[in-house]
């Protein structure tokens, strides 16, 4: 476990050879949006290096700056101050990261299953592979039932599922995941959360994933990192050493440990919010 020592050196600028180590690289990044009513400052100052391998999970109150970071991360923004690398580069939107919103960004004319496929396409997955995989992934998102409906035809939760879905069939390097889980009903997303889990052990796909429940960062996460109110900086900045495979849900979240660093978590993000 590690927290920021606020003795510490400020992180030195990114060196060609931290960026190959480093999947993302955040140094001195602020964010100040033009606001109809003056400048927003949104995030930061903020440094942050999140190895290869990562799965990060970003907590903080509502407005903290969260979807800023993730927006920035995935080149859609550019800061206002400071450097975001993303595999040793300036992000490129579209480019290296699969990105699940807030809010689902799908195709509506489209199907389920068109959108998931069209996913994959763009991954350059044969067509023939990319009828196998539809199903499986729609299945694994428990949406083979409606694979066939259009988006508009499904409801908010299901069309936030699709949007998973579609994240995960990409193989960029980074997965970029703003609340996927927030309008979902507790079972599926009980489900969703221990599927993620695994798959990201599986692939060891680097993730920043954002999220208001205590409980969710720390079941997923194998970093969590709590920010302060706006402008978010790092409040608590915690390696979660729990194990990652060859234990059952239930085990897990039976550990003592996993109860210590629920408690621990949650502490910091009331202490953050106060
Ligand atoms: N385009 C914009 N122009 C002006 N202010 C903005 C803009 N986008 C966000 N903000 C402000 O910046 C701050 C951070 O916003 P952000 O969306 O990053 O918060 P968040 O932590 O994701 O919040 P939530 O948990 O509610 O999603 C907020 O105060 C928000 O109102
Ligand atoms: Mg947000």
């Amino acid at each position: 476990m590690s927290r920021p020592d606020p003795a510490a050196a400020p992180a030195a600028a990114p060196t060609v050879a931290d960026e190959d180590a480093a999947a993302v690289h955040l140094h001195e990044v602020g964010h100040v949006y033009d606001g109809a009513g003056g400048p927003v400052a949104a995030l930061g100052p903020i440094s942050l290096t999140v190895p290869s391998g990562t799965f990060l999970v970003l907590v903080g109150a509502s407005g903290c700056g969260k979807s800023t970071l993730l927006r920035l991360v995935a080149g859609f923004e550019k800061p206002t101050s400071g450097t975001v690398l993303t595999g040793g580069a300036e992000p490129v939107p579209g480019r290296g990261a699969g990105v699940v919103f807030q809010q689902p960004r799908l195709f509506p004319w489209k199907t389920v299953g068109g959108n998931v496929e069209l996913a994959l396409r763009y991954a350059g997955v044969p067509r023939a592979e990319r009828a196998r995989r539809v199903p499986e992934l729609l299945e694994r998102v428990g949406l083979h039932d409606v694979a066939d409906r259009r988006i508009w035809q499904i409801s908010g939760g299901q069309q936030q599922r699709v949007a998973i879905a579609r994240a995960l069939a990409g193989d960029d390097p980074l997965l970029l995941l703003d609340e996927p889980f927030a309008a979902l009903d507790a079972l599926t997303r009980e489900r969703l959360q221990e599927d993620l889990r695994r798959v990201s052990a599986q692939t060891g796909r680097t993730s920043v994933f954002v999220t208001h429940s205590v409980e969710e960062a720390v079941f997923l996460g194998s970093r969590v990192v709590v920010l302060t109110r706006r402008p978010g900086r790092i409040a608590l900045d915690l390696e979660v050493g729990l194990p990652r495979t060859g234990i059952e849900p239930d085990e897990l979240r039976a550990l003592p440990e996993y109860a210590a660093l629920r408690a621990e978590v949650g502490h910091a993000v009331r202490a953050a919010a106060a």
